[in-house]
């Protein structure tokens, strides 16, 4: 960062600030282009040696943020549930990062498992800077009144009371280190409600922004930043499991950008705000959704 209190510009200075700036007048292309790289260049140098746990990250979304929080050096807690073979996947890809890895079983829903996870992840890093709890999805897709109590409990032990146990045992370790970063993943449908689908994902989804400006007030003093990213439609094995083509059409034609998104657009806004290019960023909920 420029210290406009120091009259010596440090070594870093020079080179993000300093060289910009005189080549500008000469050849103002080559100096947007070092901004440009020494942008990137900083945000991938302070993930380098963080410890991000993702929960799901066996696949879509959170794979995609393990592999962008690896790529730019972080180590990586994989969290799976029931798909190991998938959470040994994101671990080989993330290695290619030359990062440290570690996969850990846990159903986010289960205080059990998520003490587990969280001790394991400690005891391997001794610190952990970055939580990403992403775990979730709708249970079952079904009208309001055809939702069973078991549906309803299930879908908020996975997406609510598991960011509620992760964020706690985590937020724990964080209070100690007095700083840490924590992304909750939501979805759009906590703002449309998703009438005639799936009201009770919408629901627990919800519950998730709440959580989020709570926790955010409750840890800012810790130098620990608390934000939820509200993923639109995203191209993962999610639709596989909880859409039919049809459906996916049908929201496609109301998307204002016209396409589906992909995981790693999602990841590239988790980095950001896991970063310290996000450091005065909390409390938000954030859309990723084309417009819509
Ligand atoms: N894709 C979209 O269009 C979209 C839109 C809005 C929001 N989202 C949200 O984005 C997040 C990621 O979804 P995705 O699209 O990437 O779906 P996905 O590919 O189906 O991934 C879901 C992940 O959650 C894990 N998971 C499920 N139950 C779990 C549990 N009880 N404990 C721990 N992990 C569990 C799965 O692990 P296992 O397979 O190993 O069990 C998997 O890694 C979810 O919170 C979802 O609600 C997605």
């Amino acid at each position: 960062m420029f210290n406009m209190f120091s009259a010596i510009p440090s070594d870093a200075e020079k080179e993000t600030l300093i060289i910009p700036i005189i080549y500008a007048k000469y050849n103002p292309s080559l100096s947007i282009e070092i901004l440009k790289r020494n942008q990137r260049r900083t945000m991938e140098q302070n993930l380098l040696g963080r410890v991000s746990l993702i929960t799901g990250a066996s696949t879509g979304i959170g794979r995609a943020a393990a592999l962008s929080l690896a790529r730019r050096g972080s180590h990586v807690v994989i969290n799976y549930n029931k798909n190991r073979k998938e959470a040994l996947e994101t671990e080989k890809k993330a290695r290619c990062f030359g990062v440290k890895t570690l996969v850990v079983r846990a159903n986010v829903g289960k205080e059990k498992d998520v003490k587990e996870m969280v001790k394991k992840a400690v005891k391997e890093f001794k610190k952990i800077d970055i939580l990403i709890n992403n775990a979730g999805g709708p249970v079952k897709r079904s009208s309001f009144l055809k939702c069973t109590e078991k549906v309803w409990d299930e879908v908020m032990a996975l997406n609510l009371k598991g960011t509620f146990l992760c964020s706690r045992e985590v937020l724990k370790q964080m209070v100690k280190q007095k700083t840490g970063k924590v992304v909750n993943i939501s979805s759009v449908a906590a703002f449309h409600g998703s009438p005639g689908e799936s009201v009770h994902y919408a629901a627990s989804k919800g519950g998730v922004h709440s959580l989020t400006i709570g926790l955010s007030k409750e840890f800012a003093s810790y130098n620990i930043t608390v934000n939820a990213i509200a993923p639109g439609l995203i191209n993962t094995p999610f639709h596989e499991k909880f859409s039919t083509p049809e459906r996916v059409k049908r929201i496609i034609s109301n998307i204002p950008i016209s396409r589906i998104g992909t995981p790693e657009e999602v990841a590239e806004l988790i980095c950001f705000l896991a970063s310290d290019a996000g450091n005065y960023i909390t409390g938000e909920v954030i859309r990723i959704s084309g417009g819509r």
